[in-house]
């Protein structure tokens, strides 16, 4: 076990999923991978808000980075025409990507952040505009690569960690909640391997998280879904690391659909449990996790596999794509402001307090 150096971290963090130039912002299609590396060119807000609905960018800091895009954007266009840029009339383009879907904090967190440094410009306010996305996407790396170390100096030596959906690159800055601190504990030696849940039914598991560990070296199996109870009670995992949407005050964490039965398993069979979240996931301002909204996505994701359709015509589906994890099942919540434990209620106040 060694502590990673930043060149060690700089191999692990080669692939950025959102990307700003000039009035144009390129999303990698998240639609497409593992097998093709395309990009989406957003040029208004509209664009953005379709490619955050479609799932072209998805995971929560991502979809917030493009969100601030997406202002930076369609102030852009105003320019352009000769319009002023206010909060007036980018009202509609708000309104219009904070819409695009509804669990994820981190969208509303950002949209709030740009429309203040808005209101406090006292300069040329698409400039200032453009300097907030930039600082908001740079500093969400920053985070990440903070919560690397922090969460990674939980872990033992050599272990095994189960993780579930994709908090990757792909979903951040860059480098990862969760899977940064995957990236960590592995260049550290604290992790010898990784189980990774498909995630049905998008597969983000499948999809995007063996892609970005096959591509980084870091030994990783998938297993299905219903692989996990089982996985847990042979021994081979110590943790089980995942990120989050939206955390509550109490640390009611929602996070992908099937978190949940995770957390459950997990305390069954003795193994540790870690979310790993940026500050701009906690959500002070929600009590508790019945208190936060669950997307419910199309039933046709649940009844096809890649365009092709698996169940009967006539049937139907319920496709909730994310649940809440009780404060009682986790054991550390790490964000880049510190890492908390129980009671989360006391420390979640303390660190909004110390910092926010
Ligand atoms: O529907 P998705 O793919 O946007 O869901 C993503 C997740 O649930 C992630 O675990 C979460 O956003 C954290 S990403 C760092």
């Amino acid at each position: 076990m060694s502590a990673p150096t930043a060149t060690h971290l700089d191999r692990h963090d080669t692939i950025r999923a959102v990307t700003y130039a000039d009035g144009v912002l390129r999303l990698l299609d998240q639609r497409e991978l593992p097998f093709t590396e395309a990009q989406v060119e957003c040029r208004n807000a509209g664009d953005v808000a379709k490619a955050i609905r479609d799932l072209v960018v998805r995971g929560a800091p991502a979809i917030g980075i493009a969100a601030a895009w997406g202002v930076v954007l369609q102030a852009g266009l105003l320019d352009n025409a000769g319009h002023p840029i206010s909060a007036v009339t980018l009202r509609s383009t708000f309104d219009t990507l904070n819409a695009a879907r509804p669990t994820a904090v981190n969208l509303a967190w950002a949209l709030a952040r740009m429309r203040a440094a808005l209101a406090a410009t006292g300069g040329d306010p698409l400039t200032t505009l453009t300097v907030e996305a930039r600082a908001i996407q740079d500093e969400d790396l920053a985070a990440n690569r903070r919560m690397g170390e922090i969460g990674a100096s939980f872990l033992g030596d050599g272990i095994g960690v189960l993780t579930h959906c994709n908090t990757g690159s792909l979903a951040t800055a860059g480098f990862g909640t969760a899977l940064g601190v995957i990236r960590a504990g592995y260049a550290g030696g604290r992790i010898a391997q990784v189980y990774a849940g498909e995630t049905r039914p998008w597969l983000q598991g499948a999809r995007l998280t063996m892609w970005e560990l096959v591509r980084d070296a870091i030994p990783a199996q998938l297993i299905a879904d219903s692989a996990a109870s089982h996985l847990m009670k042979s021994g081979a995992v110590q943790w089980v690391i995942v990120g989050a949407d939206r955390i509550a005050a109490n640390g009611d964490t929602a996070n992908k659909i099937g978190t949940y039965q995770l957390a459950i398993s997990a305390k069954r069979h003795g193994v540790k449990f870690m979310v790993v979240a940026p500050w701009s996931t906690v959500d002070m301002a929600t009590k508790g996790g019945d208190d936060i909204e669950i997307e419910l996505r199309d039933p046709a994701e649940l009844l096809s596999i890649s365009g092709r359709r698996t169940v009967v015509d006539g049937a139907d589906a319920w496709n909730p794509v994310f649940d809440v994890t009780p404060a009682e099942l986790i054991d550390v919540i790490v964000t880049e402001r510190g890492a908390i434990e129980k009671p989360f209620d006391r420390g979640l106040a303390k660190l909004a307090g110390a910092q926010g």
